[in-house]
């Protein structure tokens, strides 16, 4: 037996067993990892272009970042939020700095998951309305009220479920009934989030929260001016407008800091973690003045503004100002972009190619139909692995690729990789 087999036996003997690794019986063991590679406990090196789910954001261990963690864990590891500590606040000013709008208060947390709680009760608490408005096909994480915002069925565990949660049509425009342009698409959505304020709720929400491109859901890139017909409508009815930051904030959608900048709406409540702080556990929330001011009573978060995770954070930030990586992310971004649908021409199962900057997105189909291929896309996942290249799976049938390199990346390792995605879509042309 291999060393990754004993490794992934006794794995099996003491973990959950709904806590599954990628690639079925032969899942990577990581051993290593430096920039933009990971080497298993065998010694293969692999291209990372998921980056442990869109998180490793300035490459693995990355240098400078990690030189200044390594100081703070020798300066102060941990007080806990009942001190003050400097870094905490610098970070909170740096976000504030960059974050769009009014949006100057922060609390920290360790996941993206509770960055979404904190969201959610300062908007109740701001309001005086329980009700949220969410899309379907978002994922918000794995708690309770979390896994209630989320909206793809096999993510949604316990069966304890928030009953102001309402989920409305999602701007999926390449899995629209048929026939109907981008703008109908968008009119439909806007249908169904006023039939659904009209008839299941009592007209008054708290929030209306959604990721600016969804993640886990597939890379779902809305058309322009959905956000903005959206917004006044949860304005009237008295909600604030929560932007869902995990995985498009931080440079990666190309140009701009986050998501929502493209979308031309100012967003009340932002949410983060993932890519802020490299790989250290994050969650951050912000808000406005008010908002921050209505969450009154007693709320703690051991972990939050940690002063190692805040040291991260900040070099992590400060990593991707000085070197420009929300310009890289669009450069690259569209370098990936042409290369990928250069290849969709050539394999009429790639139904779509879809993204913004460094999150780009394939969804396999049967081509006579248009379904969904999860089967195809699962043996494409495997077979670019085992030629040395990690990329993400998504989307509610399991039928799309993600590829979302560091943003650090530069056009050679594009390169190295496409001709890996090349080669692999031939594995399985069939
Ligand atoms: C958009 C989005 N929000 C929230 C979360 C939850 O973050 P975490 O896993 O850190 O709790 C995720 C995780 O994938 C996510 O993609």
């Amino acid at each position: 037996m291999s060393a990754a087999d004993t490794i992934l036996e006794r794995y099996q003997a003491v973990m959950f067993p709904a806590a599954v690794p990628y690639h079925g019986d032969a899942p990577v063991v990581v051993d290593r990892a430096q920039d933009q590679y990971v080497w298993d406990i065998e010694g293969n090196r692999y291209l990372d272009f998921f980056g442990g789910v869109l998180t490793v954001s300035v490459g693995h261990c990355n240098a400078e970042v990690t030189e200044r963690t390594i100081e703070q864990l020798k300066k102060v590891q941990h007080t806990s939020t009942i001190y003050i500590n400097e870094i905490m606040v610098q970070v909170a000013e740096k976000v504030a700095e960059l974050a769009p709008g009014r949006l100057q208060k922060c609390y920290f947390t360790s996941t993206g998951t509770e960055a979404n709680e904190t969201a959610i009760m300062a908007a109740r608490m701001y309001t005086g309305n329980p009700t949220v408005i969410t899309l379907r096909h978002a994922y918000s994480g794995r708690s309770m009220t979390a896994m209630s915002l989320t909206a793809h069925g096999a993510w949604r565990l316990g069966g304890v479920i928030d009953p102001y949660i309402r989920h409305v049509r999602n701007p999926y425009t390449f899995r629209a009934p048929a026939g109907l342009t981008p703008e109908q698409v968008v009119d439909l959505c806007v249908q169904d989030l006023e039939e659904t304020l009209a008839t299941v709720t009592d007209g008054k929400i708290a929030a209306f929260m959604a990721e600016p491109i969804q993640g886990v859901g597939g890379f779902i890139v809305p058309p322009a001016d959905y956000f903005q017909r959206v917004a006044p409508i949860v304005r009237a009815a008295g909600g604030v407008f929560i932007a869902d930051e995990v995985q498009t904030g931080w440079g990666r959608t190309g140009d701009k800091w986050f998501g929502i900048e493209h979308w031309g709406v100012e967003p009340d409540i932002m949410t983060f973690a993932k890519g802020m702080a490299n790989g250290s556990p994050i969650g951050c929330t912000i808000t406005t003045p008010e908002i921050a001011d209505a969450v009154k009573g007693l709320t703690f978060a051991t972990f939050g503004g940690n002063p190692v995770t805040m040291a991260t954070a900040l070099a992590t930030i400060e990593y991707i100002e000085k070197h420009d990586l929300k310009g890289n992310a669009a450069v690259q971004g569209a370098h990936l972009r042409s290369k990928l649908e250069e290849l969709q021409a050539e394999f009429p199962f790639i139904g779509e190619v879809r993204g913004m900057g460094l999150m780009q997105a394939l969804e396999f189909v049967h081509p006579e139909t248009n379904d969904p291929d999860a089967a195809r896309t699962n043996a494409f996942l495997n077979a670019a692995k085992s030629r040395g290249l990690l990329l993400g799976k998504g989307g509610l049938y399991g039928n799309v690729v993600r590829i979302s390199p560091h943003l650090n990346t530069t056009a050679e390792d594009i390169n190295a990789a496409c001709e890996i995605i090349a080669a692999a879509l031939g594995d399985v042309r069939g």
